[in-house]
């Protein structure tokens, strides 16, 4: 099912390689611990993969950027066929100068700022996917200002439920996410009020982690019906977008690979009748977790009471997802095979009890970790939190690294406190 293309595997001699490359040969004096590394040829087939699946129909894999915004891996998206869903003006202005096409850029969020409204129409985008009546309001009363017709999607709430973490499930009714079915037409009168409004799509997003595209579906399909009624009433759509997902293997098994969900999703939207249609999709996660790996040094074990600890110099500042949402990452010797009979606890040294990686297999005399599929949401969540500079970030492609982002340093850290 899993269908990997690059990413973490081992040699025979047990060595942790990521894209082929093994990760202790390539630490050197200039890349400190904790690093996270990522291959880029591994994103570069996985965007491929997704493209091949949709063919000759008309798409966008709008990328969510907030998944690992590095201009090394957006550039590589990007190359590949790639576009962007952003989610605040930062990330749409990064997705452009990393050479994204204003129109397979979309910006989605739940609380646009006006700054970051005008932005979006400054740079023509694909549409700004509306989250809510007033907010097409506002976006209304900004495009009048600017005498500009705002290109909109309404991201609907489909009411679905998700078997997921309730952190990462949105497309349910409680959630702040989305217009909710009982203010649909409200949207639609909107759009037909105001000559400032364009509608061009329907979106949906219904959370993460999703191992089949079951739900997917369930949601794509209230998309399609929504997209349908908008036809009816006159609307020219371009597009509709299911949102992104599509989960990952985290050690707790395997999740359909990402074309997979694709292909599925064009299936859909045929049988729907609405193949003329643009199909986005906004895959995060799967584009990036598994090709990102985040190498650590263990500073200490120590034995206590009846289990052992191993301290590492990789905190819940660097990974924050097991902290946030207690997420499970895989963490195994850098260098060997894990043994089942060395169980450690894997933590890090930010005072805060959150800061546990949980119990994992490691070996007898730990040197450096490997904590695996840290290539989403990991970085992009990172913080300097008690004074731990952010992380270097190392590049490889085709075996070779061919960019490191170094760490700020301490010094940067001290300077902005100091200036606070
Ligand atoms: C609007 C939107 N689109 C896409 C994504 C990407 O989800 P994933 O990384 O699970 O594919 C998210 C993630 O939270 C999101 O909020």
């Amino acid at each position: 099912m899993s269908e990997q293309i690059g990413g973490f595997s081992r040699n025979t001699d047990g060595e942790s390689l990521l894209g082929g490359s093994a990760l202790k040969s390539l630490l050197s004096p200039q890349i400190t611990t904790p690093a996270y590394f990522y291959d880029l040829s591994g994103i570069f087939k996985r965007v491929s993969q997704i493209k091949a699946a949709f063919g000759d129909a008309p798409h966008l894999i709008a990328y969510a950027i907030k998944a690992n915004s590095a201009a090394s891996i957006v550039k590589t998206v990007i190359e590949a066929g790639g576009g962007v869903d952003a989610v605040s003006g930062g990330e749409l202005q990064l997705a452009l100068a990393c050479g994204a096409q204003s129109r397979d850029v979309v910006l989605s969020g739940v609380a646009k700022r006006d700054d970051e409204i005008r932005l979006a129409l400054e740079k023509d985008i694909q549409a700004l996917q509306a989250e809510s009546v007033e907010e097409l309001q506002r976006i209304a009363q900004i495009a009048e200002l600017t005498s500009q017709v705002a290109r909109v999607s309404f991201r609907i709430n489909p009411s679905v439920e998700i078997d997921s973490h309730a952190h990462i499930a949105t497309g349910h009714d409680k959630a702040k996410f989305g217009i909710s079915r009982r203010d649909w037409n409200a949207a639609f009168a909107k759009i037909k009020q105001s000559p400032f409004l364009q509608l061009v799509g329907i979106s949906t997003h219904v959370g993460s982690m999703l191992k089949t595209p079951a739900s997917y579906l369930r949601s794509a399909k209230v998309v399609c019906e929504v997209a349908q009624h908008a036809q009816a009433e006159g609307h020219q759509l371009e597009y509709v977008d299911f949102g992104g997902g599509f989960g990952i293997d985290y050690g707790d098994g395997p999740a359909d690979p990402p074309h997979h969900f694709a292909a599925e999703a064009l299936g859909i939207l045929k049988t729907e009748g609405l193949g003329h249609l643009k199909l986005v999709v906004e895959p995060g996660r799967s584009i990036v977790g598994p090709y990102g790996a985040l190498v650590a040094q263990v500073i200490q074990t120590k034995v206590s009471g009846a289990r052992r600890w191993a301290m590492i110099d990789a905190g819940m500042n660097d990974l924050l997802r097991p902290a946030l949402y207690g997420a499970p990452h895989r963490i195994e010797p850098l260098s060997q095979q894990p043994q089942g009979e060395e169980s450690f606890r894997v933590v890090g040294p930010v005072c805060e009890s959150t800061d546990d990686f949980g119990d994992h297999d490691l070996c007898e005399d730990p040197d450096y970790v490997v904590i695996r599929d840290a290539g989403a949401y990991a970085f992009t969540m990172a913080s300097e939190y008690n004074a731990r500079p952010l992380p270097d970030e190392v590049f490889i492609r085709d075996g070779k690294i061919v960019h490191h982002s170094p760490s700020p340093g301490i010094d940067s850290w001290l300077a902005a406190r100091l200036k606070a």
